[in-house]
């Protein structure tokens, strides 16, 4: 499914790049109460393909990794979109799963289900199904790993990044690193030790966010939520850590504010929500026409977004829409931005991380005044916010990279690991030519017995052959004798 593409080193991570495309899904949810009586736009074709009309008639097909039509079941997105990036993140490849359409259209329903502590497990969506897969996947594997699941939720809400587990934290800073991504400085990070604090904590954030009434939903999101679960593995008896982050993006929708009626506050909110979709459909299109600059400071929810589209992460994308003809024309812009979202080949990160202590040696340091300063930094900051720091001191040219001498022995990781993937390849072409072999020597022997069946055929038609002859010569010899007996015996008789 993955490429390798390329192989970074940052301080103190080891950084694999696996290359895919997004994969980009279409879900319709059923009719609404609104909507009752109305016409249905859209014709299935399969599993992937549809065909949807617009008011006037124009008819369009779109083909996705999947297509979840209004009888869908939870569990079936889940299966498709949810399932595949839990099991990276728990193996330390970082994934993102973005909800995306039309205000109304079923995306925070998606990802929450009816509600977060949903108890109808039909209706449970992506996020608590993600609770169950991360703790249950950690759990398999025993004592030989240990886990941490850290969560964080942040809302972008006019602009400004608001912590959702704490409130005074209501413009947060993003920051790049250069090893880790797209980083959010003094995001609250809580941890995580079984299902139910992951949801009692999802419950009290999502409690925190902006939703608001309008006429096409009455409780619509008025922020673009993130939730973040971070995944960090230790197998035990090694000093190697690596971490995977699974991304959650539940966005605002898209609304033609003269059909959503909004006013005052509800209309500001609604301008923001579509400036920051807008700049999301420009970087869509800059990416899929590989153009050489990517407007990702264009808004916020870009930049956090940037990682999951650029580079960083196996991303899906899930477009929401309204089946009803009256939503139609919003629909085939939803999902045209998702057939363009489906051109984009994101590659994801693996990141391996060498014990921080050991990694940043700082007594290695020359510059006295430099070693001083980093000692100061170490007692006050965490170790992320500290790597962010040495990295910028090695771009300016101040310290040395401290990573490159750990290079080589992450080099050796993957060389190593590359050998024996080979290996393990040719002993399997090996085994393959000795078992045709094997079956060459079988089917060969069983030619020979039938060249032997054929020599015996051969002697036996020529025996019987002769035999044959040689019965037929003593027929002819013995009806000669016979006629020349019975010519005797007459003229004997006539003489006489
Ligand atoms: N697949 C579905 N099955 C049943 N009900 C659904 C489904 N999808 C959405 N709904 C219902 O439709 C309504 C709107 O859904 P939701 O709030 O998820 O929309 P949204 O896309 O998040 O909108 P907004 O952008 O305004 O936040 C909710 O009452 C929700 O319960
Ligand atoms: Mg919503």
């Amino acid at each position: 499914m993955f490429d390798i593409n390329r192989v970074a080193t940052a301080a103190g991570r080891q950084v694999y790049r696996l290359m895919a495309n997004i994969c980009v899904c279409a879900r319709f949810r059923p009719l609404n109460s609104r909507e009752d009586g109305e016409a249905i736009c859209i014709t299935r074709s399969d599993s992937q393909s549809f065909s949807i009309k617009d008011e006037k008639d124009k008819q369009y097909t779109f083909t996705f990794d999947r297509v979840f039509y209004e009888d869908s079941e939870q569990a079936d997105v889940y299966e498709h979109v949810g399932r595949p990036i839990v099991r990276d993140a728990v193996n330390s490849i970082n994934g993102t799963i973005i909800t995306y359409g039309q205000t109304g259209a079923g995306k925070t329903y998606t990802m929450e289900g009816g509600n977060i502590l949903e108890a109808d497990n039909r209706k449970k969506g992506l996020l608590p199904r993600v609770v169950d897969e991360l703790f249950s996947a950690i759990n398999i594997c025993g004592e030989t790993t240990a886990y941490e699941i850290k969560l964080s939720m942040v809302e972008i809400y006019m602009e400004r990044v608001r912590d959702l587990f704490d409130l005074s934290k209501d413009n947060i800073q993003i920051k790049e690193h250069k090893g880790n991504g797209i980083l959010l400085s003094g995001v609250t990070e809580i941890l995580i030790l079984d299902g139910e604090e992951a949801l009692t904590n999802l419950c009290r954030g999502i409690s925190n966010r902006a939703v608001g009434e309008t006429q096409m939903n009455a409780e619509s999101s008025r922020s673009h939520c993130i939730y973040i679960f971070t995944v960090q593995k230790q197998v035990t008896n090694e000093k190697r850590v690596s971490s995977g982050k699974l991304v959650l993006v539940d966005l605002a929708g898209s609304e033609k504010v003269d059909m959503t009626g909004a006013k005052g506050q509800v209309l500001e909110e609604a301008k923001s929500i579509n400036t920051s979709l807008s700049a999301l459909g420009k970087v869509i299109t800059a990416l899929k026409s590989k153009s050489p600059h990517i407007p990702y400071r264009d808004s916020k929810l870009t930049r956090v977004l940037e990682d999951a589209l650029g580079g960083g992460s196996q991303t899906a994308l899930l477009c929401c829409c309204s089946p009803s003809l009256s939503s139609s024309s919003e629909s085939v812009s939803i999902l045209r931005f998702g057939a363009s979202a489906k051109h984009i080949k994101a590659s994801s990160r693996v990141s391996i991380k060498e014990d921080i202590d050991r990694k940043l040696d700082i007594s290695t340091v020359k510059d006295l005044k430099l070693q001083k300063i980093l000692k100061k930094l170490r007692e006050k900051l965490d170790a992320e916010t500290l790597d962010v720091i040495l990295e910028e001191f090695v771009m300016d040219g101040l310290l040395s990279d401290p990573t490159t001498s750990m290079i080589s022995s992450h080099e050796a990781i993957i060389t190593s690991q590359t050998i024996s993937s080979w290996k393990e390849a040719t002993q399997r072409l090996v085994n393959t030519i000795l078992e045709l072999k094997r079956e060459i020597n079988v089917l060969k022997e069983d030619n020979q017995v039938t060249k032997e069946e054929c020599k015996i055929m051969r002697q036996v038609r020529k025996r019987v052959k002769a035999k044959l002859r040689q019965a037929n010569l003593h027929t002819v010899l013995a009806l000669g004798f016979a006629v020349l007996a019975t010519t005797c015996l007459s003229f004997l008789i006539l003489s006489l």
